[in-house]
């Protein structure tokens, strides 16, 4: 696979967008195929063999557009299906927990770390093991906020039901003295500032995805895979697919990214 080619970024549907963003921003000169799985949305609240069955589906769509690797822009697909799919493919493939896990690691003083995301990533037990995997001493509070989800995917990033709900989320965490928080579902950081209102200045919040941008460089070069610019006065062109509604999807990744969406194109992903 040439450098030139894209990479395939995939999430259950809109979230992994902020794992695109920060792409987008940290190695520009890369082309993205993003999926997003909208029919089949959320994965949160799904096993463990119907993700691997999902996320098997997605890699075999991205092949047929011959990506060089793939960034697994979802934490639920990154807990539960990462270490299986991985096996498989010959490409090199990358999650949002394993970099979550280590700037949280680098990040806290006081050795108490909280991890919020969906009851699937929670059950799965992948932050602890991979916090704890490099220091044995962290203590990991986890904390499954499902509600979350559709509320971002519904806009209300600001509202007062949102507040309210996270308050309530929250109310225990507060109580364990974390000093660092994982965002551990790719749309909690679109509640960040609510988030951190929430838990005071003294939580430092993790957003996995601008760490998994950095690993995907690093692996990126250390694999001679890096896309050189392109020349003068051309524009790196991404492309968009999603397993329904497509105009819901696009009005909402115009609002976030960094990029304008011309098409988003639906695709038939069991055929796959
Ligand atoms: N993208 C998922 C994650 O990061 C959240 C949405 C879902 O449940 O599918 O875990």
């Amino acid at each position: 696979m040439g450098k030139q080619a894209p990479i395939g970024v995939f999430d259950s549907g809109v979230g992994g967008l902020t794992v695109a963003r920060e792409i987008m921003r940290q190695i520009p000169n890369e082309r993205i195929i993003y999926f997003g799985d909208t029919a089949r949305v959320p994965y949160g609240s799904k096993s463990q063999f119907t993700i691997i069955r999902f996320v098997r589906q997605i890699v075999h769509f991205l092949e047929t557009k011959e990506v060089k690797a793939i960034v697994v822009a979802c934490n639920t697909a990154s807990a539960y299906a990462l270490e299986t799919i991985e096996r498989e493919l010959k490409i090199p493939i990358i999650g949002v927990v394993k970099p979550g896990a280590r700037t949280a690691v680098r990040t806290t003083v006081n050795g108490r770390i909280g991890v919020i995301a969906t009851d699937a990533t929670i059950n799965s037990g992948m932050y602890t093991r991979f916090i704890q995997g490099i220091n044995p001493d962290l203590a990991v509070y986890g904390k499954a906020c499902p509600l979350f989800v559709p509320l971002v995917e519904e806009g209300m990033l600001h509202d007062f039901v949102t507040e309210e709900i996270a308050n309530r989320y929250l109310e225990d965490l507060k109580k364990q003295d974390i000093d660092t928080l994982i965002l551990g579902c790719t749309h909690y950081p679109l509640l960040r500032s609510l988030i951190g209102k929430c838990m005071g200045v003294s939580v430092q919040l993790v957003n996995p995805a601008y760490e998994t941008a950095i690993s995907l460089r690093e692996l990126l070069k250390e694999k001679e895979l890096l896309a050189d610019p392109l020349p003068e006065g051309q524009m790196v062109h991404h492309e968009f697919y999603v397993s329904d509604g497509a105009e819901k999807f696009e009005i909402f990744a115009n609002s976030i990214l960094p990029y304008d969406i011309r098409k988003t194109q639906v695709i038939d992903i069991e055929g796959y």
